[in-house]
Order: structure tokens, then sequence, then C-alpha cells
């Protein structure tokens, strides 16, 4: 039988999703040290690109639960000197019961997802970033309960983030409204697919209105550093600011999955000020992936 993957959010359903959520949020509140369901289990982590987040929130959250995880970089690996995907999928998968690839590209996670016997989770790649939307969504509903119904906006570059917050919006029922410079948007083929959740707008500030949620990230994603200086220009009137903040809702809150570069995509005095979860958003790493680990391999979410 075919393992469940959690590749993409469009890989849960609505009920799953808000299940994982309550799921985080009760292991968040009630840590309980005997609670060890993947004791001896091994996690294996192969990350092309940095991490602190992600790597910290898997490797704890596989030790709380009385596994292990181990990093892989390709740099380290035979991966890194052309061994097929294929094959490593197949080999890694023998000797461990989960695997989480951060990669450049998509399509590495969905070959290992392809040839693994074990679930695979995609922790990050240039289309998607499936893994952060879990925390950010435990982190809205913590604040402010169920978010169907809701405005999320997003400024910005249409990318991993963007994809996965258009996602949840279709998932879990939201609309989301977009504003990103004319050659950033998001990919036609995904905002095709989510029809009327969402709605792209000029401005920042036209798309800020009414909204529930804030939502950015960096102008130049990992890989792209040596295309800083032309985004800069291009997203020059993109940054999420007071202004911004004060034509959304007064009780809307803003969200930044981290790193940040302040005075760019945010401006200091919204990151650091009361309208802003990013630290309980960075935290509800660890709970939302513990949940999500839990119900891939021990089949039980409660
Ligand atoms: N937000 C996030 O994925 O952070 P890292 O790159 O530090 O893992
Ligand atoms: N869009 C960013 C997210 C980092 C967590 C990147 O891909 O670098």
């Amino acid at each position: 039988m075919n393992p469940r993957h959690f590749i993409s959010l469009l890989d849960l359903s609505g009920d799953e999703f808000r299940s994982l959520i309550s799921r985080a949020i009760a292991l968040k509140n009630n840590r309980d040290p005997d609670y060890q369901p993947l004791k001896g289990q091994v996690l294996a982590m192969i990350f092309e690109k940095s991490s602190t987040r992600t790597r910290i929130s898997f490797e704890a959250g596989m030790s709380h639960f009385g596994g292990s995880a181990l990093f892989l970089s390709p740099r380290d690996t035979q991966l890194g000197r052309g061994e097929p995907l294929q094959d490593s999928a197949k080999v890694i998968s023998s000797m461990v019961d989960c695997i989480m690839l951060r990669t450049d590209k998509h399509e590495t996670v969905t070959t290992f997802a392809q040839y693994s016997s074990v679930p695979v989770i995609n922790g990050l790649t240039d289309l998607q970033h499936p893994c952060q939307l879990l925390a950010d969504m435990q982190t809205y509903f913590e604040h402010r309960g169920d978010i169907k119904g809701k405005t999320v906006t997003w400024i910005g570059d249409g990318n991993n983030m963007c994809h996965s917050y258009i996602h949840a919006a279709m998932v879990l029922g939201f609309t989301l409204n977009i504003a990103c410079p004319k050659n950033y948007q998001p990919l036609a083929s995904i905002v095709d697919a989510a029809g009327e959740r969402v709605r792209f707008f000029d401005t920042p500030l036209e798309a800020a209105q009414n909204s529930d949620l804030v939502v950015t990230d960096v102008w130049a994603s990992m890989g792209q550093e040596e295309e800083q200086k032309q985004r800069e220009l291009a997203f020059k009137d993109y940054q999420v600011n007071a202004e911004i903040m004060k034509a959304a809702h007064s009780d809307a809150l803003f969200m930044h999955c981290l790193p940040a570069h302040r005075g760019e995509e945010v401006s200091a005095e919204v990151i650091d000020g009361s309208q802003s979860v990013i630290f309980d958003e960075a935290e509800n790493r660890l709970h939302a992936q513990k949940a999500l680990l839990e119900f891939l391999l021990c089949n039980k979410p409660r």
C-alpha cells in the first residue's frame, strides 16, 4: 500500500486540516513527556537549502515523541554526486520511517514520494511550503478562531509561500487578496484552480482593505540572491507598513514565515508591533509538525 505523503496542502481535506490544528494546540498545551508514540522511529531530513525553524522543529518534535531525526545534506550524501532520486528514495525509505525534504525543485519531492515506501513530507520547495501553513493556520485559530469566511491579504512575491496560502484558502475556505508586482505573480495554474477564493489587486493598500490577516515574505527567496537588487526595485512599493495595517481591520494579525528583512518587505514598526504574531507562528512549527508526524506515522489524529 502507498504511504500517505504530505507534499501539498491539497493532500488534506478541510476536516483533516482542522483536526491537525486542534491536535497541534492540544500537544502544545499539554505536553506529556511519557507520550512517545514514535519511540525508536527515525525521520530522515534532506536539506538542499538552509534552515533554522524547519530543521529544529522536526528534530525537536521527533525527540519529544521518542524518535530521532537524521540531518542529511546532499553535500555529504551520494545525492550530491548524482545518485538517482529513485534509487535514493528506495534505499533511504528502507531504513527510516519518514523522510522530509527541502529542495529547490518541487519535482524532487514528488519523485521521492513516488519511490518511497514511507511517508514523504515537503519541507519547502520552489513551489510550496505547506508545513509553514500548518503553523500559520494554527496561529490564526489560536488568536482568532476558525479562519473560514475571513479575508487574508498576501503582499509581495507570488512565491512558494503565496502558493501555499492559495491552497490554504481553498482547503479552509477563506478569501485571499493578493497584491504582487506584475512580473512576480503566483503561477496561473495554481491561481486558476482556486477560482473565487483568490482576488487580485493593483496596490497593497487596496488588497489590505478589511483584511483579517496580512502576510508577506522576503522579496528574494533562497536561490534568488543574485536578483536582490532588481527585486528591491520591483518590490519597493510592496512593503507592509503601518499604512497598510491601518487599511486592514483594527484586529488584523500580521504574519511572516521568517527569516525577515526589516525595512524591506515589512517595516520594523509592524513586525515588532502589537499585531504581529511571528514568534507564535515560528514556535507553532514544532507543535503543528508533531501533529503532522503523528497523523502520518500513527494514523490516529485526535
Ligand atoms: N520559515 C522557515 O521555513 O524557516 P527556516 O528556513 O528557518 O526553516
Ligand atoms: N520564500 C522563502 C521562504 C523561506 C522560509 C524562500 O523560499 O526562501
